[in-house]
């Protein structure tokens, strides 16, 4: 899809709340944006547990572009499309013809409808099949109520296409409104205004006033209760998790109040969290109003929230400016990454927010050793690839080492005044990197001279790597760490000398990703003993260390791996975990257990795992 400018024109002039971008090509879509563009979706769906579909259809409100096209291209995939409505100029109904095209193994099928006149509407009567990349479909065993399924919807990046036929692109935006069907005793909710499903009744409305690109949309449905934490939050989880969740969350609207008196006011009403079961492959989601987020955060002491101000940040960063195509994801990730630790210096203070940022940019930097060259661009180029598998953390610490670079620079209030200033100018649309980088020259490198140079910003956007001059965030309370660690391995101290009892969740992950991969036996033992850490709690620090024993061979560790590896499907505490555990010869093992955790995992971490035992 690539738009004219002639096109942008007039998407400005009749359409402005589509807000196209007008250097998007984004390679992932088969939409014909020149020509039709939708502008609001009414979805209509029943939630069929039993077959595990989505069925209904989609009413599409079209604003046509281009005088001579009769033809609507949406992107579907693993979709079976039962028929096409339209509705003409005046007012009735008639049958469309369409054709569904072969499916392409990223893109999926590309459905060509074809109409007689210019439609005002049109309906697309649809079900979605039960292995749906975009969907998880859970028994009741799988959730922690143990008495209803549950089903939720992951669209970020190309996923929407697999339960909605849509113009599947992040460079356009639609409203949407929905009614959704599902047994008496499970509620649904989505990315909406949630006032339609406060009553349990099975039978819910959805209303999402604000345009949104359509990897926002959004659905749960579930054991769903809620409870309100403040004016503007509220947590819907299972009965089992609710109140842990909310002990856990409630400084939520601390977030949201710090955040508005940084960038601006927070744009989208409400802001409610949805607790998901633990095979979530993600750690949170940023569906507008209503957060996606996995149960592995709630660690009791408040340890893991940067994810909530994580995704909150998104309500700018994403949400409001949002990356006109998958290659510009660091325009998402990389500043939703900085606001995010600007929300937690803010929240918890700047020696957690330090710590935070040491700990990212100490994994970027092994990370950026290990991916191919290419892939450690901030401005991606996926030639073709889905987008799932060139992600990395390079969009999102890379991006913000980038900004705290600027921030550095610049100073705080010139860059912060910068910030907000783009986040107003681009509300509601979507940019491409080279339009931020014409942005921030006219905006911030020539507003300021001699400060950072045009070269500087493009060497950061287009080359690999890290540039010499890249911030190095380093924390105190870490050298104290590592001044403990070095003790300890040299002999020169015991265990107990260590002063653990006074360390964070922070100082714990740090003490852990730098023991050495050679440690002896005895000195894991002593470890696991003196602090109890195969039995840790805590989803991350259980990760941390079970990805050091599993390189030092220890293998008290088992039983406990084997529960963390079944019980959580989120792939960043597991996907590297079984990575480690073929490369350290315990294969077998490892796919027995994988064996044993496939149907419990989403199917976007069952292709990933897939891939670690294919070869
Ligand atoms: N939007 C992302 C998740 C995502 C990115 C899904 C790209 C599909 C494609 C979400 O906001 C995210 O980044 N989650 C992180 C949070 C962490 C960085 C605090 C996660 O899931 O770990
Ligand atoms: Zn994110």
């Amino acid at each position: 899809m690539k738009l004219s400018a002639l096109t942008f024109g007039l998407a400005l002039a009749g359409l402005s709340h589509t807000a196209l971008s007008a250097q998007a090509v984004d390679e992932h879509t088969y939409a014909n944006l020149n020509d039709v563009i939708s502008t609001h979706l009414h979805l209509d769906l029943d939630v069929d547990f039993a077959d595990k579909q989505l069925e209904g259809f989609v009413e599409h409100t079209l604003a046509w572009q281009n005088k001579q096209a009769r033809t609507l291209v949406l992107d579907t995939r693993d979709l079976e499309i039962d028929k096409v409505m339209y509705q003409g100029s005046n007012g009735k109904w008639y049958p469309a013809s369409f054709t569904l095209a072969k499916r392409d193994d990223v893109k999926g099928a590309k459905l060509t409808i074809r109409f007689k006149q210019q439609a005002k509407k049109a309906r697309i009567y649809y079900n979605s099949l039960p292995q749906a990349s975009g969907l998880q479909w859970l028994t009741p065993e799988q959730t922690a109520s143990k008495s209803h399924p549950f089903m939720y919807s992951q669209s970020q990046a190309i996923h929407a296409r697999s339960w909605i036929p849509v113009q599947d692109t992040p460079a356009m935006r639609v409203t949407y409104s929905a009614r959704v069907n599902t047994p008496k005793d499970v509620r649904a909710v989505m990315s909406a205004d949630n006032s339609g499903a406060l009553i349990k009744d099975g039978d819910y409305w959805f209303d999402m006033p604000q345009a949104i690109p359509p990897y926002l949309i959004a659905i749960g449905a579930g054991n769903l209760e809620y409870k309100e934490m403040s004016h503007q939050t509220a947590i819907f989880a299972e009965p089992q998790i609710l109140d842990a969740s909310v002990a856990e969350f409630n400084d939520t609207q601390a977030m949201i109040d710090k955040t508005n008196a940084m960038y601006g006011e927070y744009a989208w009403g409400r802001y409610d969290l949805l607790m998901l079961p633990p095979s979530f492959p993600f750690g949170g989601m940023e569906n507008p109003r209503l957060s996606f987020i996995t149960p592995t955060v709630v660690a009791g002491d408040k340890s893991l929230v940067n994810l909530i101000a994580h995704e909150l940040a998104h309500s700018w960063s994403g949400n409001l400016v949002t990356n006109a195509t998958w290659e510009d994801l660091w325009l998402n990730e990389g500043f939703t990454s900085y606001v995010e630790n600007r929300i937690m210096e803010e929240v918890f203070g700047r020696e957690r927010a330090v710590m935070e940022q040491a700990l990212d940019s100490a994994r970027l930097r092994t990370v950026v050793e290990e991916l191919p060259a290419p892939d450690t661009r901030l401005n991606l180029r996926l030639n073709g690839r889905d987008p799932d598998d060139a992600f990395s953390t390079v969009p999102y610490t890379k991006g913000q080492l980038f900004l705290i670079y600027l921030e550095e620079k610049f100073g705080r209030k010139v860059f912060d005044a910068f910030v907000k200033g783009y986040f107003d100018a681009y509300a509601f649309k979507s940019l491409t990197t080279a339009e931020f980088v014409q942005y921030i020259e006219k905006h911030l490198i020539n507003k300021h001279p001699g400060i950072v140079s045009m070269d500087k910003v493009n060497e950061w956007i287009h080359q690999p790597g890290l540039p010499a001059d890249a911030p190095n965030p380093t924390s105190d309370a870490f050298d104290k760490v590592d001044a403990a660690t070095k003790a300890w391995l040299a002999g020169n101290s015991t265990l107990e000398a260590i002063p653990t009892t006074s360390w964070t969740v922070h100082e714990w992950l740090h003490f852990i990703n730098n023991l050495p991969r050679d440690l002896a036996q005895d000195k894991m033992a002593a470890l696991d003993q003196a602090f109890g850490l195969t039995n840790s709690t805590n989803a991350e620090l259980a990760f941390a260390w079970f990805m050091l024993a599993v390189g030092n061979g220890y293998d008290a560790i088992y039983p406990a791996l084997d529960k963390h590896l079944s019980g959580i499907g989120r792939r960043k505490l597991i996907v590297r975990l079984y990575k480690s555990l073929v490369a350290n010869g315990k294969r077998d093992w490892a796919y027995e257990v994988y064996q044993k955790a496939r149907p419990g995992y989403h199917p976007l971490a069952q292709g990933t795992i897939d891939a670690i035992f294919a070869n």
